[in-house]
């Protein structure tokens, strides 16, 4: 019997034992063990909670247990997360995590000390909430030179995103159903500030790349000044606006980013709808590939950590080899990374067209002001041709 306990009894960890508990004798089948949950570490107590009898408050009950193999950190934030995670690899105890947050600033460093002492620091969860995408980059997709990773990564603000779209909601009422369905984040700046977008690329494209992408220089922008009119623009032209997190190998030049991004229905991330994720990769003989699946609440990210508590199980006393150096990846300027924009002006078209050069003029019936798709551009070369026209505002467009 393999002893695991869970820190945090929050939406993830309650979610992690009713998945346990609900599915029991498929896990123990597919871990080759039986998985017991011996202890859930909280501040507070549960009483009347069929589990309450397994709350302990002391983290070190838990790492000074001998028994515990593995442990579910759902926690969230990077303190004292980190250094229960630090203490429990120190002590070989393996870490399934769901922490984006602490991942991103302090992966590296956890993979290497769980490397060194013969257990893991898995993390399915912490990108993507039910889907499968950390493990298929690590195990399935390592014949691949991958130049491309783009995700919808966050499931809130495609929930608000959507709702905008096909029922002109109204952003803080969306986002209030949002946060009541277990979506959110504590702090949902994170969420419509595309912070929580930025630290899941900066996961993704270090374990693509292979070296630390440091998720304070990948350049972001969430989606509050996106607004209703955006949309009827994107209507008109069968586009949509969606939050895109990013990162792309050009000749040797790695950029990372995101941004709200109009798409249109070539782009197999037009119809990823509600609180669904999905993540495109291409890799240079494989071609493009994608997963999808819900990308954040209770049970679809409890089951990604128990599908790593399972792989610990079926690894006791192995490393599994994880392709994420601590030496940083160096970020391209984005001045230079090049794309298509829509933009807004007051002006008459001919005055975008003489700034930004030759495009496509959309009218949507809006008073006072033309929409414009620019040629590919650079972001320098946008801002300096940005500067001679009234712009009301610009979104990004990828075809
Ligand atoms: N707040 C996050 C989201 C939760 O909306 O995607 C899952 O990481």
């Amino acid at each position: 019997m393999v002893k695991v306990a869970v820190l945090g009894y929050g939406t993830v960890g309650s979610g992690i034992v009713e998945v346990i508990k609900t599915n029991q004798d498929m896990v123990n089948k597919k871990a080759g063990d039986e998985v017991d949950v011996k202890y859930i570490l909280d501040l507070r107590d549960f009483p009347g909670d069929p589990y309450e009898q397994l709350v302990v408050h002391d983290v070190d009950t838990i790492l000074n247990d001998e028994e515990v193999a593995v442990i579910c950190e759902a926690m969230g934030g990077v303190e004292p997360a980190y250094t229960f995670s630090k203490k429990a690899l120190l002590a070989g105890k393996s870490v399934c995590t769901s922490n984006k947050e602490l991942v991103a600033k302090h992966g590296p460093e956890l993979i290497h000390i769980a490397k060194e002492h013969k257990c893991n620091y898995l993390f399915e969860a912490s990108v993507g909430g039910g889907i499968p995408i950390i493990r298929p980059i690590n195990a399935s997709l390592t014949p691949e030179k991958i130049d491309a990773v783009t995700g919808i990564l966050n499931g809130t603000t495609n929930y608000i995103l959507t709702k905008m779209e096909k029922e002109g909601s109204d952003f803080a009422e969306v986002l209030k159903e949002a946060q009541e369905k277990g979506y959110a984040e504590r702090n949902p700046e994170a969420d419509v500030e595309g912070y929580d977008a930025c630290r899941k690329i900066a996961i993704l494209s270090s374990l693509v790349y292979g070296k630390n992408v440091d998720y304070e220089d990948i350049y972001t922008e969430g989606i509050t000044k996106i607004t209703t009119t955006d949309f009827k623009y994107a209507k008109k032209m069968g586009y949509t606006i969606k939050l895109l997190a990013k990162s792309k190998c050009v000749d040797d030049k790695y950029f990372a980013y995101v941004y709200p991004c109009m798409i249109n229905k070539e782009n197999p991330l037009f119809s990823v709808n509600d609180v669904f994720n999905a993540v495109l990769i291409h890799g240079n003989t494989l071609g493009n590939t994608m997963y999808y699946g819900k990308g954040a609440g209770k049970l679809p990210t409890a089951s990604a950590v128990v599908s790593d508590v399972i792989d610990c199980v079926k690894h006791l006393g192995k490393n599994i080899f994880c392709f994420w150096e601590e030496e940083k990846l160096e970020l391209s300027n984005m001045e230079e990374s090049r794309s298509q924009f829509f933009v807004r002006v007051k002006d008459d078209a001919t005055a975008a067209e003489a700034a930004f050069g030759k495009g496509t003029i959309v009218d949507a019936g809006i008073a006072g002001e033309v929409g414009f798709i620019t040629p590919l551009m650079s972001e320098k070369d946008f801002q300096v041709a940005a500067a001679n026209v009234d712009m009301i505002s610009r979104i990004h467009l990828e075809a």
